[in-house]
């Protein structure tokens, strides 16, 4: 393949992102994690895979980082996912010393690369991820509105009992408990869904959708959601890699867009071959406006943390 994408992390994000990426021919893969033989054993099993799949891409797995080299993106999920009655946010120590080194190594062998991010808490690990590269801001965005607002297409469609391809959301805001799903431009083939369900049943699909991640955590016990956060992270990596400029709620570094500065959170952007093309600022109501400021206040918060830990 002519492109090269590194996924750090061969657990249950990292793997999966690595299948869903060769199955769909995008990319050669370099799998990387601290664990020894598990990135080896993952990346041989999936090329023993291939003759079935029916796919050409090369995958390597590695404890260095040599082979990264020349990446064109770099999907980092590498540490600790939450259990049962931790939030994200209680990982932000023991992440924030892991994303660092990860794009310190990563950095350095592909200066050039797209870094998407998936470690949590996810809007901290951007301003980790974005510090220790030194890349400019369209090249350092993380994944969660992807994967929010397919939680909230999922459900949507499987309220009015119609093809998940019928429908569209958005949720933007930090990847937590204050996200903002935004119902007035969620749509079912092109009808917005406020005209299409009751307030009742709108905020109850708002609320699984903000609490969707710890709903799969209370179901699995041992680890949380993979494989549609994988999907997530290989939407915004083929968007990437074919430059097809899709709009989609990336978190990304806001200078002043949407009245808030300096902080990485959830907006639609526009993706093409050289990360974040465009921000896409849509016009929100004050309510709507008023939860987004909840919401990048928490991150703030968050980032304020971050400062006084010695990662
Ligand atoms: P996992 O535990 O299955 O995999 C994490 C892997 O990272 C492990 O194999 C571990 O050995 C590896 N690792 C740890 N330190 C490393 C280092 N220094 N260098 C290289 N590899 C290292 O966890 P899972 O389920 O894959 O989740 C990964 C991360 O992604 C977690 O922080 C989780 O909370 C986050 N996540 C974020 C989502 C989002 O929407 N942004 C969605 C799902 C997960
Ligand atoms: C999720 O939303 C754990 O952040 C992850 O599933």
């Amino acid at each position: 393949m002519d492109k090269k994408v590194t996924v750090v992390g061969a657990g249950n994000v990292g793997a999966t992102a690595a299948q869903r990426l060769a199955e769909k021919e995008l990319c050669d893969v370099v799998l990387v994690d601290i664990i020894e033989g598990v990135p080896q054993g993952k990346a041989l099993d999936l090329t023993e895979a291939a003759p079935i799949e029916k796919h050409d891409a090369h995958l390597t797995g590695t404890n260095s980082y040599d082979a990264t080299e020349g990446s064109d993106i770099v999907i980092i999920t590498a540490g600790i996912p939450r259990k049962p009655g931790m939030s994200r946010d209680d990982l932000i120590s023991t992440n924030a010393g892991i994303v660092k080194n990860v794009v310190k190594e990563v950095s350095k062998r592909s200066p050039n690369s797209i870094l998407i991010i998936v470690s949590n808490p996810l809007d901290v690990m951007c301003h980790v991820a974005f510090e220790a590269s030194g890349f400019p801001k369209n090249r350092v965005l993380g994944m969660a509105g992807v994967l929010d607002s397919a939680r909230f297409r999922a459900f949507i469609s499987m309220e009015l009992n119609v093809s998940v391809e019928n429908t569209h959301a958005f949720v933007l805001g930090g990847h937590g408990d204050t996200m903002v799903p935004l119902p007035r431009y969620s749509t079912v083939a092109g009808i917005p869904i406020t005209e299409l369900m009751s307030q009742d049943r709108i905020e109850a699909l708002v609320k699984r959708t903000a609490n969707g991640g710890a709903e799969i955590v209370s179901l699995l016990k041992t680890g949380s959601a993979y494989y549609a956060p994988a999907s997530a992270a290989v939407e915004m990596a083929e968007s990437i890699i074919k430059d097809k400029k899709k709009i989609l709620p990336c978190a990304t570094y806001l200078e002043g867009e949407y009245g808030i500065r300096d902080l990485f959170i959830g907006v639609p952007v526009k993706l093409g071959s050289t990360g974040i093309e465009e921000i896409i600022e849509i016009k929100l109501t004050n309510d709507e406006q008023a939860a987004l400021n909840k919401s990048a206040a928490a991150v703030k918060e968050l980032v304020e943390n971050l400062k006084n830990l010695n990662y």
